[in-house]
């Protein structure tokens, strides 16, 4: 039996190269060597405010996407959360076992509050026990591996913690994950400011390369892109912006880093923009190409997700069964 791998990504706004190079392209890469299962987390995406139409449409967009860079559906899972009923009833049963403190310390909630300024006493419950669900969503599966990119690193620490303390007061019932981070390309900054990791949320129009985007967009994106005032890559010590093109082309290309230094040291910026645009279309092409393919053919897309949910569903079905015993839940 193959170790399985559990991840997901949340069906809002488009994906965007930071979403490939931390997660996606990895779960390609390893699909072969584990049990993956791959999910599209709606019950996640409404924890902010979503327009119901557009969230059905995009988790089979997210699922296409998934399929064009590779996932293949004969051996991975990938299904749509919301239809598996038993993450809300772990995530329910989680919510009741993890201290509130240890929720108050999530720095993506704490952002998000601050973010939200003056309106935050609106604010759905949801986005605070938010952690709960996805600490459902791994331990359902007793995943051995999270592959996921650097700031879901704090989130999958908790899930630990929750799974060591169910453990502990219940009897042992979930098997405790690690984190898997690509070692290129875990963080993507944002393109107009490298200081801020690159995220669905942000608007700013020139922040992110999504994987849709045309190469005439990509091509203007990079021109764009904040680089400094030195007047070429400097090897030692590039800045924020001139690094994060530097780790988008060796996460892409794949090169080593002797490689890339030899390549783009003292390389001027110009020319260095243009070799990145060259190289994300390159790669994006192919992804397009077979995206267009597959989202045109949605009765297969949807058999994809419904065989996938069906397959899945009894392995969440048995580890929930136990959590509820464990728990005093009442059952006859
Ligand atoms: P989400 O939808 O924000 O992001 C999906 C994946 O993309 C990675 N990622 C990045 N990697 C590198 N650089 C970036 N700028 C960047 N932005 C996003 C994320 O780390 C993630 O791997 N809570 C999760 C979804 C989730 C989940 C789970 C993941 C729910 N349940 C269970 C793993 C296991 C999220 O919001 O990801």
């Amino acid at each position: 039996m193959k170790p399985r791998i559990f991840s997901g990504m949340q069906p809002t706004g488009e994906l965007h190269i930071g979403n490939y190079l931390g997660a996606l392209r990895g779960w390609v890469e390893i699909q072969h060597d584990y049990e993956p299962i791959f999910c599209i987390v709606d019950l996640h995406a409404i924890t902010v405010r979503q327009d119901p139409k557009q969230l059905r449409e995009n988790c089979e967009r997210v699922a296409a996407l998934y399929l064009a860079a590779g996932i293949d559906p004969d051996r991975c899972a990938v299904f749509v959360q919301s239809q598996i009923p038993a993450h809300v009833e772990l995530a329910w049963i989680f919510t009741c076992t993890v201290p509130f403190g240890w929720l108050n310390r999530m720095t993506q909630f704490k952002s998000k509050m601050q973010q939200a300024g003056s309106s935050r006493d609106s604010i759905g419950t949801g986005l605070f026990v938010y952690p709960a669900l996805m600490a459902a969503d791994i331990l359902l599966y007793q995943a051995r591996f999270v592959p996921v990119g650097d700031d879901q690193s704090q989130h999958i620490e908790l899930t630990r913690n929750i799974a060591h303390r169910f453990n502990n007061l219940y009897g042992k019932t979930f098997r405790v994950p690690s984190t898997k981070l690509p070692t290129v390309g875990a963080r993507i900054m944002g393109l107009d400011d490298p200081t801020k990791k690159m995220s669905k949320s942000s608007t700013g129009p020139n922040h992110a390369i999504r994987l849709l985007d045309p190469p005439g967009r990509v091509k203007k994106l990079i021109g764009r892109a904040v680089t400094d005032s030195q007047p070429g890559v400097n090897w030692g010590a590039p800045g924020p912006g001139v690094a994060n093109l530097l780790t988008v082309f060796q996460a892409f290309s794949g090169w080593s880093d002797r490689r890339m230094e030899s390549h783009f040291a003292g390389m001027r910026y110009g020319t260095l923009k243009g070799q990145v645009t060259e190289m994300v279309n390159s790669k994006l092409a192919p992804i397009q190409q077979r995206y267009g393919e597959l989202v045109a053919d949605r009765p297969q897309l949807r058999e994809v997700l419904r065989a996938s949910a069906e397959r899945v569903a009894p392995i969440a079905q048995r580890t929930l069964r136990r959590a509820k015993r464990r728990t005093g839940l009442y059952s006859v």
